[in-house]
């Protein structure tokens, strides 16, 4: 069951609640204060943004109460220019070193993913981690076995048989989203987002990542890896990224296409 709770002493009745609300559940009771709507029973999609907004910290709401909803600490925020040199400076890492990442460390960077935009809020993004690099190596080898099948991607097959891993890289961990296709109008938009996010914290914590598109495409296609992971029945893959101490670090932001837009 949803509430909403106003402390009518701090509440300044400035209707943020009301037009930040995405569906509109909040009105003004007959004196001004916000309420909860009935519908807001049904339509509530758990964003707590009218609790996050309140100037006056005058709102409660059951499904993110107040009391475990921390403040923005604007000190913590970084400058627009600290912003974008920390978004160009992330590169896609494809040498790791064989030291594997402290479990909390992966598990933090994941917490930070829970944040990333989802249709609806609905937040249907599940994570299988593979933290033993000995697993993220046995899933590189199912994918060159789907690749032989295929008669696919050859230099790639080659370096696997040398010895070197093409496919995941040598990365000591693989963290792969998946969800239930029916959990969400836009699994593929979430997923993506929330592996965005992913890359993003794991670039702030010094660990390097790589999209895994090889892995992904074999799991369209090939059974036995989808056995493999034992994923909750109706689930399906949607992206995967490779995790690890990077070997080298990056001295340069390579240069790309000049923006393509048209403004109306
Ligand atoms: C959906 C997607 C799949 C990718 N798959 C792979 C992959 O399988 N192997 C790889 O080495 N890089 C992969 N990449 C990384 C891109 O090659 C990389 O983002 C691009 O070259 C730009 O480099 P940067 O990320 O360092 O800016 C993938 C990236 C995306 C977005």
């Amino acid at each position: 069951m949803i509430s909403l709770t106003v402390d009518r002493e701090e509440c300044k009745k400035c209707s943020s609640c009301i037009l930040e609300c995405p569906f509109d559940l909040i009105n003004e009771d007959k004196e001004g204060y916000p309420q909860l709507r009935k519908a807001a029973v049904k339509k509530c999609i758990r964003c707590g943004h009218c609790m996050a907004v309140c100037m006056a910290d005058a709102l409660d709401i059951t499904i993110s109460p107040l009391a475990q909803s921390p403040a923005v600490n604007r000190d913590l925020l970084p400058s627009p220019e600290a912003v974008e040199h920390f978004l160009l400076s992330r590169r896609s890492i494809r040498s790791y070193k064989k030291k594997t990442a402290p479990h909390a460390l992966l598990r933090e960077i994941l917490e930070t993913s829970r944040y990333a935009p989802s249709a609806h809020n609905c937040q249907p993004v599940h994570w299988l981690m593979v933290e033993d690099p000995q697993q993220v190596q046995r899933l590189s080898g199912m994918v060159v076995e789907w690749m032989r099948e295929l008669k696919v991607f050859p230099g790639l097959i080659r370096a696997w048989d040398q010895g070197v891993d093409k496919v995941l890289r040598g990365a000591p961990h693989l963290a792969i989203s998946h969800a239930d296709p029916a959990a969400s109008e836009h699994p593929v938009e979430d997923c993506t987002l929330a592996t965005a996010y992913l890359d993003l914290a794991a670039h702030g914590h010094g660990i390097g990542s790589c999209w895994a598109g090889f892995l992904v495409q074999a799991f369209q296609h090939y059974q036995p890896l989808i056995d493999e992971l034992n994923l909750p029945e109706n689930h399906k893959v949607y992206t995967a990224l490779m995790l690890g101490y990077p070997k080298f670090r990056y001295r340069h932001i390579p240069k790309r296409d000049d923006l393509k837009i048209s403004w109306l």
